[in-house]
């Protein structure tokens, strides 16, 4: 949540500013703004997108070799141009832009209400800055050491980045908890909450770390710890091309990314299996593969769509791997008192790698001894860096706010896995092994057959977008698949939409039947087949409109339901790679026949950095 970009060195900072903070923009889009240091500190800021900030500026004097910038994600205080970023102290002369939320502000402000400080804005930012300019007069020392002994304070987590008029050659930047990423370029550096705004200049990057204080000028990057002990910065090389960030023809992101699904699942599946071979090769659960095949529970922590993951998991690692398995909300794992034995695994989902809650709660399990895998899209992110061992989900960078392509990867990875473990625990036959091999191999092209279909989902998208509520229906292996549906388009469209087992929807929700309801169930053909057939018949007795997504051919269902959205035929245990896809396209062609921006829907952002 929030975007931060920093540039220090010979260029145009503004330019370089701004271009990052369109590449940031899906992580908040409440209100943008930046400072820029040339001869006095200027301070623009404006409420709305970053197009809105880039509007007023036109024919400012923007010139600047130093600058930072911010996108907002509202925590404190409302969008407007008053919260928006970058803050300035009560002097005039610091300026600070904040990604995080400062936990203790309360206690922060009242101390420098007591001083007389006043403040212009609602947020925490403005709080930490005023409380680090308080130092610095008060000790009569540097910023940098008034920072970090601010930061020794704080409670909460935050990347901060400051510059300071009267030291127009340093930028000095600090993180706990959120991501902060310093490009190395010649004889300047660049900063960003991730990679993209970076690559385009250096693929030189160093991944700061939590309780890190960087200090940094065109040409020398200090890296600290907060007890002032300097720190070796880690170089890395980003495996990135910008092609991967752009849109390439697509009107949305979310688009692009859910027509790459052929290409991100191939790229998934390279490498690791082989089916003719009958092999998954997966470094991370070979070298940890006993504490797999012993372990007594695996545990699943996760927020949002990669919790859905997580319930698809739950029930191929019970089916194929026969060990019991928690799905687990992080928010909700993180503040329980929850019992975790050493012998369990903990499998933590998630796209970003930067999930705050899901973060907190890989520390709880951490502290009682558990082995904690990742799985995670974004290389190098913080989950990753946290996690004992893991899998990438290589789904390339993904911009739209809603996580489609990656969601889709997350599943194999997780199918791969519950393989692998399963063929060395002896709990599946070699025969269903090869076979489901074969399903995964075969999923890239039965995607691209899939995506043939999108006329006629945008079809059925545009005979239902007035709904106002909607339910999705699954059983078993889909049941996740229908909670997934529903929070696509609850994000995408703000339709009311909720996800039930379809068994369960006789228990309250039958209740909301009518002519006007749709009802998307997922309904492909696997063992549950005849029982969803019978909760279909219980809604149509009810006049309600059903959409169903079925396997190609399935008569049946084809009968009794409005419409109709096939899919290939395929295994039970992979078919929610491809049930899922009508979902996310239902979901975007519904969004943008209401004129939604589906790419940045609103009050949401990409990377949840606050719990
Ligand atoms: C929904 C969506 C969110 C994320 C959730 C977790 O489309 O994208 O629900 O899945 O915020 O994020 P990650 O996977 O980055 O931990």
């Amino acid at each position: 949540m929030c975007g931060i970009v920093a540039y220090i060195g010979p260029r145009q900072a503004y330019p370089i500013i701004l271009k990052g903070l369109k590449r940031l923009e899906y992580r908040g889009y409440d209100s943008a703004g930046v400072a820029l240091l040339n001869s006095g500190l200027k301070v623009y800021k404006k409420k709305g997108k970053v197009a809105d900030l880039e509007e007023t500026l036109v024919g400012k004097d923007l010139h600047a070799t130093i600058g930072i910038g911010h996108t907002r994600w509202a925590t404190h205080g409302e969008p407007s141009d008053r919260n928006a970023h970058p803050h300035v102290s009560a002097n005039g002369k610091l300026s600070m832009i904040h990604n995080g939320i400062i936990e203790n502000y309360g206690q922060l402000k009242q101390e420098l209400e007591n001083k007389g400080y006043t403040f212009s804005s609602d947020t925490d930012t403005e709080i930490l800055l005023k409380f680090i300019e308080d130092i610095q007069i008060n000790n009569k020392s540097g910023l940098e050491e008034a920072v970090r002994i601010a930061l020794k304070r704080v409670v909460g987590a935050y990347v901060i980045v400051i510059i300071d008029e009267d030291n127009p050659d340093t930028l000095i930047a600090a993180r706990k908890g959120s991501p902060l990423v310093i490009g190395i370029g010649k004889g300047e550096h660049f900063l960003a909450s991730d990679a993209t705004p970076i690559i385009e200049y250096t693929k030189e990057v160093v991944y700061v770390n939590d309780y890190e204080l960087a200090i940094i000028k065109s040409d020398e990057l200090i890296l600290k710890n907060l007890g002032n002990e300097k720190v070796t910065p880690f170089i890395q090389k980003l495996d990135l091309e910008l092609a991967a960030i752009e849109k390439g023809g697509y009107d949305h992101f979310m688009l692009k990314e859910i027509f790459e699904q052929p290409d991100t699942i191939f790229d998934c599946l390279r490498g690791r299996l082989d089916a003719e071979a009958g092999t998954i090769t997966m470094a991370g659960v070979q070298n940890h593969i006993e504490q797999f095949k012993n372990a007594n529970r695996i545990i699943i922590i996760a927020c949002g769509t990669s919790w859905h993951a997580g319930l698809i998991a739950e029930y191929i690692f019970e089916e194929l791997c026969r060990t019991p398995v928690e799905v687990e909300y992080a928010s909700e794992f993180r503040y329980r008192n929850p019992v975790i034995h050493k012998g369990d695994v903990i499998i933590a989902i998630s796209q970003s790698g930067e999930t705050a809650d899901t973060i907190v709660a890989i520390e709880k399990a951490k502290e009682h001894g558990a082995f904690i895998f990742g799985v995670v899209n974004a290389v190098g992110s913080s989950i990753a860096r946290i996690s004992h061992a893991g899998a990438y989900t290589h789904a390339g960078p993904e911009i739209g706010v809603a996580s489609t392509k990656a969601f889709t990867g997350q599943l194999v990875v997780l199918m791969m896995i519950a393989l692998k473990v399963a063929i060395e625990k002896k709990t599946i036959d070699q025969k269903r092994y090869l076979h489901l091999l074969n399903e995964l191999q075969e999923l890239p092209d039965k995607i691209t057959l899939m995506l043939r279909e999108k006329d006629a989902i945008r079809a059925v998208a545009n005979k239902y977008k007035d709904a106002t509520d909607s339910l999705y229906l699954g059983r078993g292996y889909n049941f996740p698949v229908a909670l997934e549906g529903a929070l696509k388009l609850k994000e995408i469209s703000y339709i009311h939409a909720e996800g039930y087992p379809a068994a369960e929807m006789k228990h309250g929700p039958i209740a909301l039947v009518q002519e006007t309801l749709p009802v998307v169930f997922v309904a492909t053909k696997d063992s549950y087949h005849e029982k969803i057939v019978s909760n279909i018949q219980e809604i149509k007795a009810r006049k309600g409109k059903v959409i169903a997504v079925i396997t190609a051919g399935d008569e049946i269902i084809t009968k009794m339901a409005d419409d109709v959205i096939s899919v290939p035929e395929a295994d039970e245990i992979v078919a929610p790679v491809l049930s899922t896809i009508p979902m996310q396209l239902l979901a975007y062609y519904i969004g943008v026949a209401k004129g939604y921006d589906v790419d940045k829907p609103r009050n949401l952002a990409k990377s949840v950095t606050v719990e």
